[in-house]
C-alpha cells in the first residue's frame, strides 16, 4: 500500500496542468450507454474511480480501450448484462448513474444498493423517485435495486428533485439521462445546477437530445426515439483546480494552472480572496499567489453556485494557518470531517461544533504521521503537508488516487518534495 513522505515547507512555482473534471467525464462514460456505437472522451481523465467505471462497462457488455492520445472509446452497441454489480458499487458510488441510463436504453437494470461511506450517508432516495415518476416500477431485491420501465418505456412527467441537503448532482444525472428517451416532455424541477451536469446535457444535447434550461435548476427534457455517440471533451476539474490553488495560498507561492474555467469557481475565488489569495484569469485558466498572511474566513458549503463541500477540506487546511479564527460549516455532508483529527495531530487547532468546525489559525503546522479517509480529505492532509515543518507521512494514498491524478507528480514538477512509498 502506497504512502507519500512530503517534506515541508515549501515554496512551489511553476505551471500546473489541470485535468478533465472527474466528476463530468463518470456521468459522461454512463451517456455513452444511451447510444448504440462508440463515444470518445479525449480527456477522461486517467483515475482510479475511472478505471472502476471502465470495468463496470465492461461487464455489462461495453468494449473499453484508450487509444495511444489517451482517449477513451466505449462501444456500447451490445449491452447484454445490465447489472450493476456489489463489488464495484460499493467502491464506487457513481456507478449509481447507470440506472437512468439502462432503464431507458434497456427497460430493465439492476444495480447494488450503494451503502454509506466516509462522507455520511449518501441515500438515493431522490433518484429513485424521479424515475419513479417517469412510470419505472422499483423494488429492491437483495440488496440490489431492481427496475423497469413499463411496457411501453418512460413516459415524461414533471419531477422536483430537491431533497433536505438542496439538490442532487447523480441524481439530476440520472433522471435526466432517463428522460431524453422517454415519451413526451418531462420537466425537472431543483435540478442540481453544478458544471458538470451543465456539460452532461451539452453532451447529450449533442447526441441529439433535447434539453433546455441547462445550467439552471428547472431543466425542461424532450424525449427524442434515439441517440448518436459522440466525442465530447469534458470540462476542466474544478475540484482539482482549486486544490492547486490552495497549493498556491498555503506554501505563499505563485502557480500558473492551465485548463480551469474561473467562470465555474466563482465562490472559490471570493473566498479565497477573501483570505488574502490573488487570483487573476488567464487565457486558458488563471495564476493563484498568497504573498502576505492568510486572513481568516467563514465559509459554508452549498450546492453550486456556492462553495463545493469538495473543496471544504483543502480550504480548512488553509485557514488552519490563518491569523486568527475562521468557521466553516457543512450544508452537503454534515459527517464529512474525518480530517479534523488528522489536520489536529498536526498541530491544528480545529474544534468540531455539529455540522460546523471553529478554526483557530496557528503559526506552524508541525508533520506528523496522519491517515487519508476520503479523496478530498487526503488531498488536504497533502497540502498541510506542503507548508508542515518536517516530514508528514500520509497512510492510503489509494484515496487520493481515486480523484488527483499523478498529483504527487505535478507538484513535484514545481517544487515540491513528494515520495511516493510502498510499503
Ligand atoms: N441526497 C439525498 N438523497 C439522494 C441523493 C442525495 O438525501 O437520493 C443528499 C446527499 O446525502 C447529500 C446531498 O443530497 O447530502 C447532495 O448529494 P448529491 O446527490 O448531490 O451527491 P452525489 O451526486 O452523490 C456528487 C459528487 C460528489 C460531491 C457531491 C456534492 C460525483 C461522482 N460525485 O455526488 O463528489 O461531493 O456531488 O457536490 O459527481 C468527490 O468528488 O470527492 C465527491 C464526493
Amino acid at each position: 500500500m502506497d504512502i507519500f513522505e512530503i517534506d515541508g515547507p515549501v515554496k512551489l512555482s511553476g505551471t500546473i496542468e489541470v485535468a478533465g473534471s472527474k466528476n463530468a467525464a463518470l456521468p459522461m462514460m454512463a451517456a455513452s450507454l444511451l447510444a448504440a456505437g462508440e463515444t470518445v472522451i479525449p480527456n477522461a481523465p486517467n483515475l482510479a474511480d475511472i478505471h472502476s467505471f471502465e470495468s463496470l462497462l465492461s461487464q455489462l457488455g461495453a468494449r473499453v480501450s484508450r487509444d495511444a492520445n489517451g482517449a477513451l472509446h466505449i462501444d456500447a452497441t451490445t449491452i447484454d448484462n445490465p447489472v450493476g454489480e456489489y463489488d464495484i458499487v460499493r467502491k464506487m458510488r457513481a456507478s449509481i448513474c447507470i440506472l437512468g441510463p439502462l432503464l431507458a436504453r434497456c427497460g430493465k437494470v439492476k444495480v447494488s444498493m450503494p451503502g454509506g461511506c466516509a462522507i455520511g450517508d449518501r441515500p438515493v432516495d431522490i433518484h429513485l423517485r424521479g424515475l419513479k415518476a417517469l412510470g419505472a416500477r422499483i423494488r429492491l431485491e437483495n440488496g440490489y435495486i431492481v427496475a423497469e420501465a413499463p411496457p411501453g418505456g418512460l413516459v415524461g412527467a414533471q419531477i422536483f428533485l430537491g431533497g433536505p441537503f438542496g439538490s442532487t448532482v447523480l441524481g439530476t444525472d440520472n433522471v435526466m439521462m432517463a428522460a431524453t428517451l422517454a415519451k413526451g416532455a418531462t420537466v425537472i424541477e431543483s435540478a442540481a445546477c453544478e458544471p458538470e451536469v451543465a456539460d452532461l446535457a451539452h453532451c447529450l444535447n449533442a447526441m441529439g437530445a433535447k434539453i433546455s434550461g441547462i445550467g439552471s435548476p428547472r431543466l425542461v427534457i424532450e424525449g427524442v426515439n434515439e441517440l448518436k455517440p459522440v466525442s465530447w471533451t469534458v470540462i476542466g476539474d474544478r475540484i482539482e483546480a482549486g486544490t492547486f490553488m490552495v497549493a498556491a495560498a498555503i506554501t505563499k507561492s505563485r502557480l500558473r494552472l492551465r485548463n480551469c474555467d474561473l467562470n465555474h469557481m466563482v465562490a472559490v475565488v471570493d473566498r479565497l480572496r477573501s483570505i488574502g489569495a490573488v487570483i487573476e484569469p488567464t487565457e486558458d485558466g488563471c495564476e493563484a499567489a498568497q504573498y502576505g498572511a492568510i486572513c481568516p474566513a467563514d465559509i459554508t458549503t452549498q450546492p453550486y453556485p456556492g462553495f463545493p463541500t469538495d473543496l471544504q477540506a483543502q480550504l480548512m487546511a488553509l485557514l488552519a494557518l490563518g491569523e486568527g479564527n475562521s468557521v466553516i460549516t457543512e450544508k452537503i455532508y454534515p459527517d464529512r470531517f474525518m480530517h479534523v483529527a488528522e489536520m489536529n495531530r498536526m498541530a491544528a487547532n480545529l474544534r468540531k461544533e455539529g455540522p460546523s468546525v471553529i478554526v483557530a489559525g496557528v503559526e506552524r503546522l508541525i508533520a506528523a504521521p496522519v491517515m487519508a479517509s476520503d479523496l478530498r480529505a487526503s488531498a488536504a492532509l497533502v497540502l498541510a503537508g506542503l507548508a508542515a515543518y518536517g516530514t508528514t507521512v500520509v497512510h492510503r494514498v489509494y484515496h487520493i488516487d481515486r480523484g488527483y491524478e499523478k498529483i504527487e507528480e505535478k507538484l513535484n514538477a514545481v517544487g515540491a518534495k513528494i515520495r511516493r512509498v510502498d510499503v
